[in-house]
This record gives C-alpha cells, structure tokens and sequence, in this order.
C-alpha cells in the first residue's frame, strides 16, 4: 500500500472501547433483495459478505421493525422473533472478516409503501400525500395515533433485542432521509399540536433511550448504539441546521457510541439560516465536541478522494455507498497498491454485473439513482 493512504487505515476507539480496524464505514444501503417476508435471501448473503469484508464498520440496508413502517419492497425485517434465523446468518457472514455488523433499524412512516404494509395502511406525525420509493402516484399518510406512537418506540426496542439476540454488533437508529423519526423533528411533517408535535425531538429522543435502555438489559457494553440523521431539508419550514444543533446536544448527552450524517456531499454547506455557506460536517463536528466520532459520507468514488475526506473534513469515518456497490474491491485494491484499478463508473455492459443483487443492479441500470456511469444515462 502506498504510505500516504495510512491515515485511513488507523483504528478507532468508540466510547464503548468497542474498536474498528479502519476508518471505512459500509453505509447503509436498501438492496430491494430480501425475501418477500422480510426474511434474508441467500443472494443478500452473498452480497452483504462482499461489501462488509474490508470496513471497519458494516451498516445493514435500513430493516423495518414494525410491518406498519415497512417502505420497500424487499426490505429486512427486524419486527418479527421469525426474522431471527436469517438475521443469524446476516451477523455470521458481516462479521466474517473483522468488521463490526450493525443493523440500521428504520420505520418509513408516512413513506412506507401501501402495497406492502397491512391493509395499505400508512401512517405519519400529521397527515400528508406523497411519492415514495417507486411510485407513479402519491399515496396518503393518516395521523398516527399517540398509541401507536408508543408502540412504535416499543418496537425499535424489540428490534434491538432480536439484533442483540442475533448476534450483531450493533444497531443504527435511521433518524434520516424523511422516514418516521426525521418526519417527527421535521416542522414540514410535524404539525401536532399534542407534546409529540410541541416538542419534536421528543419522538427521537424516546427512540434512543428505549434502545439504550433495552441495550442495557440484554447486552454488554460492547454493543454498539449509532444514531444517523439528515442535518437539513429542502422544504420550508423544515429541518434546519439550528433544529441539528439543538438535536446533536441532545444525542450527545446519550450512551451513544457515533453519529453518522445522511449527505450526498462531504463538503456540503449550509442551505440557510444563522450558518449558511459554512460546512455543514465542520458544524457537526464542533458541535459534537470529540464526545463521540462522526462518521461522513458524500460522493467518494476514488481512493484519492477518501484520502482527502479523511484528512480535510472534520470526519472521523468515512462511508462509502455507491462506490462500494460498485467495486466491493475498494478498500482491498487501496491495500494492495491497485488503486488504479478501483472501479469508478457503473457499466451496464459488464458480465459480472459489479457483482451487484439482480433487482439492485436492474435500478442501477434503469438510472433510478444518480451515479457516475460509462453511457451517460
Ligand atoms: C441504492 C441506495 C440505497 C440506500 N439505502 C439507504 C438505507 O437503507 N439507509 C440509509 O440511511 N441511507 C440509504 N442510502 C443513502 C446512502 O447511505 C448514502 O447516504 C448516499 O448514497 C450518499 O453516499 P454515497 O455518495 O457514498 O453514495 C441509500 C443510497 C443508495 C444509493
């Protein structure tokens, strides 16, 4: 390995002394490749294992924890103690090679697709009609009810036991990208006038401590608990970064071991509002104030590129996303000095299919995500 990528290469210590063998993280990704009911697949098997091998830290594609927030087709499911079994292997084949495993436990709430949850039911902080994942209409979302609130918190716990009975490493909450906890801090989703809607972090912060506390009961203190969020929305009034600040000081105040941002650009800056133009990971990380690693994220493709997040952002960890679903080589190629030969580009003309899951390599090539690509598309 040339020497000057060593920096990605250093360990790191979580707060729970849990420690990860380098600073690539496998971000979490929706593969649309589970089985039908949620149970994992053995072409999931495969794929998972290739893009967890090398990461210090494996994140798993966002896996519903109630049947009511389920918001893909071929989604993982963590709601049910039947999961189990397939969840066992999922652990077995992520942590094979020295990467800690770590599930992204997820409800989709007013995005979670009436196709594919219960009697078509979607439900939301406040009633809305939206497009979700792959859908020609919008659907519409009802009110969730205060019940359903509780039980959904409750759910994100029992979720958490059965990835601590699996024998993972760890959980991610998806606090992020528009699904039920970030709709709740969202003032674009959130109209409430009860506590859940007059303080819209209580939602998420309930979250946190159902899982941690339910960490606490069954596992030791090597589980690790990671929290993902999306630091601003496009929509006004939405999530804003003074709403981030006064989230990450809170999250910074739990038994969390990392916060890990939902960007498509490292560098990205702020939209709007008191900290517009400025960085929004530099932001995140002042704010964190060195009480638990950040993990950022954003379009790195290359290996020169996560040189450069590791040394000019204030990220302790880089994800990779697209990139490792395009060359799960990545991070073995820097190792042994073939960078060169990392691959940058879907191609849809290639035999191996970049090793992708059918159904995940058939959105790649009908261009349903952006990505860099040799047709242009
Ligand atoms: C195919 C695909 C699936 C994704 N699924 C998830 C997911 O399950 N959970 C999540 O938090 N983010 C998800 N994301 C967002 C990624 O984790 C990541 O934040 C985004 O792709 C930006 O990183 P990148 O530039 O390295 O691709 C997904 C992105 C893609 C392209």
């Amino acid at each position: 390995m040339e020497s000057k990528f060593q920096p990605l290469f250093e360990s790191l210590t979580l707060p729970n002394k849990v420690e990860l063998k380098n600073r690539f993280v496998l971000a979490p990704l929706t593969h649309v490749s589970s089985n039908d009911d949620g149970t994992i697949s053995e072409e999931e098997l495969v794929y998972m294992e290739q893009r967890s091998k090398d990461v210090g830290l494996a994140i798993s594609a966002a896996s519903n924890v109630t049947d009511l927030g389920k918001a893909f087709p071929g989604q993982p499911s963590v709601a049910h103690d039947s999961d189990l079994e397939g969840l066992k292997r999922l652990a077995k084949v992520m942590k094979k090679n020295g990467a800690k495993a770590v599930v992204q436990i997820h409800h989709g709430g007013a995005q979670a697709l009436p196709n594919l949850t219960p009697n078509g039911d979607v439900a939301a902080p406040s009633p809305i009609s939206m497009k979700s994942f792959g859908e020609q209409e919008a659907h519409d979302a009802r009110e969730i009810t205060v019940e359903e609130i509780h039980e959904s918190i409750k759910a994100f716990g029992e979720a958490t036991r059965r990835v601590i009975e699996a024998g993972f490493d760890g959980v991610e909450i998806h606090g992020a990208n528009h699904y039920l906890i970030h709709q709740f801090v969202s003032p674009y989703y959130n109209r409430r006038e009860d506590e859940w809607g007059q303080d819209r972090l209580k939602f998420a912060l309930s979250v946190v401590d159902e899982v941690t506390s339910t960490v606490k009961t069954h596992a030791d203190e090597s589980f690790i608990v990671g929290y993902r969020f999306s630091p601003e929305e496009a929509e006004s009034p939405g999530i804003s970064m003074e709403i981030t600040e006064e989230l990450v000081k809170h999250l910074i105040d739990k038994p969390l071991d990392y916060l890990h941002v939902s960007l498509m650009d490292i560098y990205s800056t702020t939209r709007e509002g008191k900290y517009k133009d400025q960085q929004r990971v530099e932001l995140l990380h002042e704010w964190i104030d060195g009480r638990m690693p950040l993990i950022g994220i954003g379009s790195i493709f290359t290996a020169q590129q996560a040189l450069d997040a590791i040394e000019n952002t204030d990220a302790d960890l880089i994800a990779l996303g697209r990139e490792i679903l395009l060359d799960h080589n990545f991070v073995s190629k820097i190792v042994e000095g073939k960078e060169d030969e990392i691959i940058s580009q879907f191609d849809g003309t290639r035999a191996d299919k970049h090793e992708l899951p059918i159904k995940l390599w058939t959105q790649f090539n009908n261009a349903f995500y952006p990505l860099p690509r040799t047709d242009g598309k």
